[in-house]
Order: C-alpha cells, then sequence, then structure tokens
C-alpha cells in the first residue's frame, strides 16, 4: 500500500503519526511511505532519519495527499485539507467527529474512509489509541502542578515531597482512571502525601492494592471533597463519566476553602472540566487565578511534549496500521472487531451511530460495507 503521512499543520502541533522506527516496520512488509518533509521535526525526528529507513520524502502537504491510498496523520483534518482528501482515501487519525460538525460534512463530502483513533475499542471497552494520551497527562498533571506550586509561579511554595523535618505536599486526586493512576505514580514518587478519590469501589480496592503506602484511596462524595480541599495543595480533575459533560465536583463556592496559592489542574478540561471554575487554556498561557486559587487547563497537555507523546502514540497505532496496510481497511477491520469500531464515515455515509446522532444526519449499519 502506498502510505503516507503529512507534517500537523494544526497550531502548535508537533506529533508526528509515524517515527523512523514505524516506518521501517511498514518498509518490511513491502509498503512504500511517503513522509512529508520536516514532518517529524517538532518530535525530534530528523528528515534524514526518515530517509535512512526508505521512506520518501515530499515536499509539500499537496503531494502526500495527492499518492498516498492511506494517510495516517495525528490530528484530526483542519479547513486547509478537507480539498485535499480523495475519494475513497484511507484516513487513519484523530477526528473526534461529534465535536466538529463542519468536519463531518467535510468528510462526508471527501468520500473518503475515515477511521478514528478515538473510537478503536477493545473487547473490555477500553480505548487503546487514547490511553496514551491520558497517560502522559497524568504523569504530566503532577509535573505542572509541582511547578505552579513554586512561589515565584504563585503557588503555595511548597515542595512536593518535602525534605527531612519538613512534611510533604497534600495532593488530591479526583477519578483514579488512566489519569488518576499515573497522577498517583508520579505524586508518590516524588515523596507526596496522596490521596485518589473514585467513585468505584473495586476500582478503590485495584489502586489500594497497588499503590505505594503514601497513596491513601477515598470514596468520592460532596463530603469528603469538602474536606480535602481545606488542607490540600495540589488538586487534580481526572474524571470522566463516558459520553457525558464532567461533573463539577469542585464549585466557585469551595475556593475560599481552599488555602491561598492551591494549585488546580483540571486535566478533564476536555469534557467540559470538573471544577466550575475551570475554562480550556494554552501552553503559551496555561494559568489563572481565581479567589487566589492557581488554574491550570491545558486542554491537549501531550503537546507540550511531543517527542514522549509521539512515541506513546505510534507505540499504540502502528499494530493497526501495519494490519490496514497489510489488508486493506475491509480485510483488516473484517477481522478485527478493534479497528472496525473505528470506522466513522465511509464513502459519504457515516456508520458511527453517535456522529449520525450528534448532528441528525442518515446513519448507515456498517454490515452494508463490511
Ligand atoms: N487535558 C488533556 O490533555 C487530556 C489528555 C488525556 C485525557 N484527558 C481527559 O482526562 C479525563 C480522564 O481520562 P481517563 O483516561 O483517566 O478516564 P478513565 O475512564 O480511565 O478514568 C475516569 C475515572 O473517573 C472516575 N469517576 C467518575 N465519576 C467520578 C466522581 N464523581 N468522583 C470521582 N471519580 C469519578 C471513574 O470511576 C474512573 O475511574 C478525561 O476527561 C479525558 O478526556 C485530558
Amino acid at each position: 500500500m502506498i502510505i503516507g503521512v503529512p507534517k500537523e499543520i494544526k497550531n502548535n502541533e508537533n506529533r508526528v503519526a509515524l517515527t523512523p522506527a514505524g516506518v521501517k516496520e511498514l518498509k518490511k512488509e513491502g509498503h512504500q511511505v511517503y513522509v512529508q518533509a520536516t514532518a517529524g521535526e517538532g518530535s525530534g525526528f530528523a528528515d534524514a532519519e526518515y530517509v535512512s529507513v526508505g521512506a520518501e520524502l515530499l515536499p509539500t502537504i499537496e503531494d502526500v495527499y495527492a499518492k498516498a491510498e492511506m494517510i495516517i496523520k495525528v490530528k484530526e483534518p483542519i479547513e486547509a485539507e478537507y480539498k485535499l482528501i480523495k475519494e475513497d482515501q484511507l484516513v487513519f487519525t484523530y477526528f473526534h467527529f461529534a465535536s466538529h460538525e463542519p468536519l463531518t460534512r467535510a468528510m462526508i463530502d471527501s468520500k473518503s474512509v475515515c477511521l478514528a483513533y478515538e473510537t478503536v475499542e477493545k473487547a473490555d471497552r477500553s480505548l487503546p489509541l487514547l490511553v496514551p494520551m491520558s497517560e502522559v497527562a497524568g504523569r504530566m498533571s503532577i509535573q505542572q502542578g509541582a511547578k505552579y506550586l513554586e512561589k515565584p509561579l504563585k503557588g503555595r511554595g511548597i515542595l512536593l515531597g518535602g525534605v527531612p523535618g519538613v512534611r510533604p505536599a497534600k495532593v488530591m486526586i479526583l477519578g483514579g482512571g488512566v489519569v488518576g493512576t499515573e497522577a498517583a505514580k508520579m505524586a508518590a514518587g516524588l515523596g507526596a502525601d496522596v490521596t485518589i478519590l473514585d467513585l468505584s469501589l473495586p476500582r478503590l480496592r485495584y489502586l489500594d492494592d497497588v499503590m505505594p503506602a503514601n497513596v491513601k484511596t477515598l470514596m468520592s462524595s460532596e463530603y469528603n471533597i469538602r474536606e480535602m480541599i481545606k488542607d490540600h495543595d495540589l488538586i487534580i480533575g481526572a474524571v470522566l463519566i463516558p459520553g457525558a459533560k464532567a461533573p463539577k465536583l469542585i464549585t466557585r463556592d469551595m475556593l475560599k476553602d481552599m488555602r491561598e496559592g492551591t494549585v488546580l489542574v483540571d486535566v478533564a478540561v476536555d469534557q467540559g472540566g470538573c471544577f466550575e471554575t475551570t475554562k480550556p487554556t494554552t501552553h503559551q498561557d496555561p494559568v489563572y487565578i481565581i479567589d487566589d486559587v492557581v488554574h491550570y487547563s491545558v486542554a491537549n497537555m501531550p503537546g507540550a511534549v511531543p517527542y514522549t507523546s509521539t512515541l506513546a502514540l505510534t507505540n499504540a497505532t502502528l499494530p493497526y496500521a501495519i494490519q490496514l496496510a497489510n489488508k486493506g481497511w475491509e480485510k483488516a477491520c473484517k477481522e478485527n472487531n478493534e479497528l472496525k469500531l473505528g470506522l466513522n464515515v465511509i464513502k459519504g455515509e457515516v456508520v458511527y451511530k453517535a456522529v449520525s446522532d450528534a448532528f441528525d444526519l442518515p446513519y448507515t449499519p456498517l454490515d452494508k460495507f463490511i
């Protein structure tokens, strides 16, 4: 198959969909790989590294879309790319269709085949191509939180791990899923006093079993949250209710009960945020202060660490990309239900129910195609 890797052109996106290692695997399977010049630069991969494993460089994004049977990228296509996508072309990337009507309509019009990372789903209902970014964001939330706890950045001026003779900081994590677990591991590793709150008792049991002694678990309730915020220095929002907006677990009135310089990191900002005072921010301007409480709520946290994020993402996407390249999308999806669930739009028809529901578009059951 002819595979194309365009350079990401969305603002501040530095990830790339294939690393040189990924290109090498696809070449071993006999595929032709075109990479747009400088596509890997933002993640630390030079053009020469791609060439050394057999990729062919193309100078422009137009060239890549024109040649490829399968486009593999990271972010959803932006408007400038809509017209480049061809009929029958397979596009394998994050789309997040249900939150973007113009994109959905453009992909329908393109008559391409859109396989979305975010809906590839395993039998246990986990989302293998979302997990790596949650892992990055979870670990990063503590790094950012620790930084903004510093006094010059308007935090309480407390060191997460303390020092001998001085107590460590107290970290409270709302939601013990992928993000919350990774955050807890980082905070615990730095020596903080950590508590994870979740609604799921089986999850709390599991976390209690596997976490080190400086991580405690607590049932999530308004009462417990109100008690905890009074003396916790860093609060991480990491809840998710699948398919719904995040619940507002910390309300505006609670801020007055927190100490000056408390830091809130709302990782769930992409689902509306789990603090009432959350509003999305960017890496250029990541924080704002309300009632002396520092809020960090960057919607694409992994974007700040493109080297790690690219490797984490491509570790997860490459096995699927190889199946798609070796078999073509129809056979690959027929033989692998995880991939099949990634199909959202096929040749002008919406085949993913939540997307058709979101915009009142006609829904075509997948079995028409495979
Ligand atoms: N900002 C970013 O860059 C970024 C990156 C990756 C993920 N995220 C977001 O982070 C959030 C968490 O993702 P995840 O992968 O960890 O999800 P997950 O499904 O693995 O975990 C969510 C957890 O929240 C718990 N929960 C639900 N309601 C709760 C409540 N009222 N109190 C306490 N816990 C509750 C669930 O039981 C579950 O354990 C999502 O909104 C996700 O979209 C953001």
